[in-house]
């Protein structure tokens, strides 16, 4: 569990909306200041440093990054070495070699994406409350266990929209005993969802009536800030975990959202993560992939009932 990161909250530009702002910039489009920075070309990046990056990223978080990635990575890693106070990406790639845990971890952070929004590909949030909630309820349940895995969560949303979901469908959801698990790679992101607390902008795609039952609201103009209610935190455990190394919770999931992250790894990676979600859950439960992914010569143990909805065989 992390250590308690109100940090949202407390001033006018945060970490948290850095790195929003940085997350709408997608692995395909550079921020301003990536290509500022790749303008200025303040530092040497030759192909052995560039490769020297994308294998350790791989490595430790399988991203894989293809060759048209280079920039981005020049211009994320730079920010890195003006950070450190370092001159060139050879010091820099001797500081990962001497194996700097905490500048491991920057450095996975810095070459994360982390695009997400509150009920991002709406049809999941659909299905979860019409198929699965609506067949808890329409079997006569009153109360029972719900374990639901927000598995690459980025800054909150997802979970969030999980945790609304099951509200509005149950209104009875305080005798249910429900658990959902948020993790995610990046340290600094999970801060940021574990905060609970958006500007503006991120919630604009909500309607008035979820701000005003799950969200309090403070501040105004720029300062304008919102806080998920504690009624929807209390649902959610956040943790981080690598989708890469072993998954350390128990099972079974009736729900996991693996939702645009293994879009970044190989079809090796992917088998061997499948492999491994897959012991989680038992025939029935459910498994959301993001829009362009695919079980398709990745994984046989699970059948896909929907728009990128799969079903434990
Ligand atoms: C594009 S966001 C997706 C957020 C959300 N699932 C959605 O669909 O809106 C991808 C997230 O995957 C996380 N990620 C990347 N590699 C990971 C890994 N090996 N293990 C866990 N999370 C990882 C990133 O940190 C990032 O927050």
């Amino acid at each position: 569990m992390l250590s308690s990161a109100a940090i949202c909250c407390r001033s006018s530009r945060t970490r948290c909306q850095e790195r929003h702002e940085r997350a709408a910039a997608t692995m395909n489009n550079q921020t301003a200041e990536d290509q500022a920075l790749i303008r200025a070309r303040e530092f040497q990046f030759t192909d052995s440093d560039f490769n020297a990056l994308r294998t350790l990223v791989k490595e430790m978080t399988g991203i894989n990054l293809a060759a048209s990635k280079r920039e981005l990575v020049y211009g994320r890693i730079s920010r890195r070495l003006r950070a450190l106070g370092l001159s060139s990406f050879g010091a820099y790639r001797g500081l990962l070699e001497s194996g700097d845990g905490s500048e491991l971890v920057a450095f996975c952070n810095a070459l994360t994406t982390n695009l997400t929004s509150f009920f991002r590909e709406s049809h999941h949030f659909d299905y979860l409350r019409d198929e699965f909630l609506a067949a808890r309820r329409n079997a006569g349940l009153r109360s029972g266990r719900i374990r639901i895995w927000s598995s690459a969560c980025s800054s909150g949303e997802e979970p969030y929209s999980v945790a609304m979901t099951i509200m509005e469908a149950f209104s009875d959801w305080q005798k249910w005993d429900i658990k959902i698990l948020a993790t995610d790679l990046d340290s600094d992101i999970l801060a940021c969802a574990q905060s609970g607390c958006y500007t503006a902008d991120r919630v604009k795609g909500l309607d008035a009536k979820r701000l005003a039952r799950f969200f309090t609201e403070s501040g105004a103009g720029a300062e304008r800030r919102y806080q998920v209610i504690p009624d929807l935190a209390n649902l959610i455990t956040f943790k981080q975990i690598n989708l890469v190394h072993d998954l350390p919770m128990p099972g079974p999931l009736d729900a996991i959202f693996c939702r645009n992250v293994v879009i970044y790894f190989d079809k090796e990676t992917q088998r061997a993560l499948f492999a491994r979600i897959a012991k989680l859950q038992r025939p029935g439960d459910l498994l959301f992939l993001g829009h362009s992914e695919t079980l398709f010569k990745v994984s046989d143990e699970y059948a896909l009932i929907g728009r990128t909805v799969y079903r434990r065989s």
